[in-house]
């Protein structure tokens, strides 16, 4: 499998860390944010990642990063030229990706699992994709999975009235076909392209499969968790 990390975007809510450099390249622990997801990615035997980031964040991450040969991975990079969206910048991920299923991961997404704790939902079919949720206390703030008889049957991003409280997290995999589904879907009212759009698609579909984080799972795009996950890191690497 290949896989794409996403580290484009505008990082608000981190402001003002994030007003003179990409949120991905802020430290997290002894590491700049972006290299967790590419050593999760690592740690699994994946050697081909592509990063898709803003125009103005690709020559540090060439820096930092390189060709990715110090960690014996192929690195590859791809401009998107505005934060239009998670499903905008995955859609640019369409001629690296080859025929077959690929790992998504945002790039401010830290957990502590392995990928391979996933390894049974593999291969998918075609027409298949797969999220990994995680139980969170405020679920109005997130993309919510809906659950009946253990399978996901419905994906809402930010509910008012929530069914459930397990969130989509950004941990997902997808075949090629999510090209065609990013086609059909519809920009959102802040004129994004969003993920939980298309992951609802195949979640009505019944053609979602997913996995519980058990282990502890942050968002580090929100000021708490990226403070949190500092915290966390502090000491437990070399
Ligand atoms: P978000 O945290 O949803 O968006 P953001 O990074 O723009 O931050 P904020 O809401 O605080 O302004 O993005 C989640 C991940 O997806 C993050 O790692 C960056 C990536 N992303 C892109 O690569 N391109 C995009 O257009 C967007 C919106 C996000």
């Amino acid at each position: 499998m290949k896989g794409i990390i996403l580290a484009g975007g505008s990082g608000t809510r981190l402001h003002p860390l994030t007003k003179g450099i990409n949120k991905h390249l802020l430290p997290v622990g002894k590491k700049p944010m972006i290299l967790h997801p590419i050593l999760k990615l690592q740690e699994f035997g994946i050697k081909d990642v592509l990063v898709i980031t803003g125009p103005e964040s690709l020559t540090p991450f060439a820096q930092l990063l390189g060709d990715g040969s110090e960690w014996g991975m192929r690195l590859y990079f791809r401009a998107q030229p505005k934060p239009g969206g998670i499903a905008e910048a995955l859609n640019l991920g369409r001629e690296f990706v080859g025929g077959e299923s690929f790992w998504v991961l945002l790039g401010d997404n830290l957990f502590g699992e392995s990928l391979a704790s996933m390894q049974s939902h593999f291969p998918l079919k075609e027409d298949e994709a797969f999220v990994v949720l995680k139980e969170v206390p405020n679920p109005e703030q997130f993309g919510i999975a809906e659950m009946k008889d253990n399978r996901i049957v419905d994906v809402v991003e930010k509910p008012k009235t929530p069914k459930g409280n397990l969130c989509v997290t950004g941990v997902y995999a997808y075949t090629p076909k999510v090209f065609d589904v990013i086609q059909e879907i519809n920009p959102s009212a802040r004129g994004e392209l969003e993920i939980s759009a298309v992951n609802q698609f195949y979640a009505q579909a019944q053609k979602l499969k997913h996995h519980i984080f058990k282990d502890w799972w942050l968002d580090a795009g929100t000021m708490e968790d990226f403070l949190t996950a500092n915290e966390q890191m502090k000491g437990t690497e070399s």
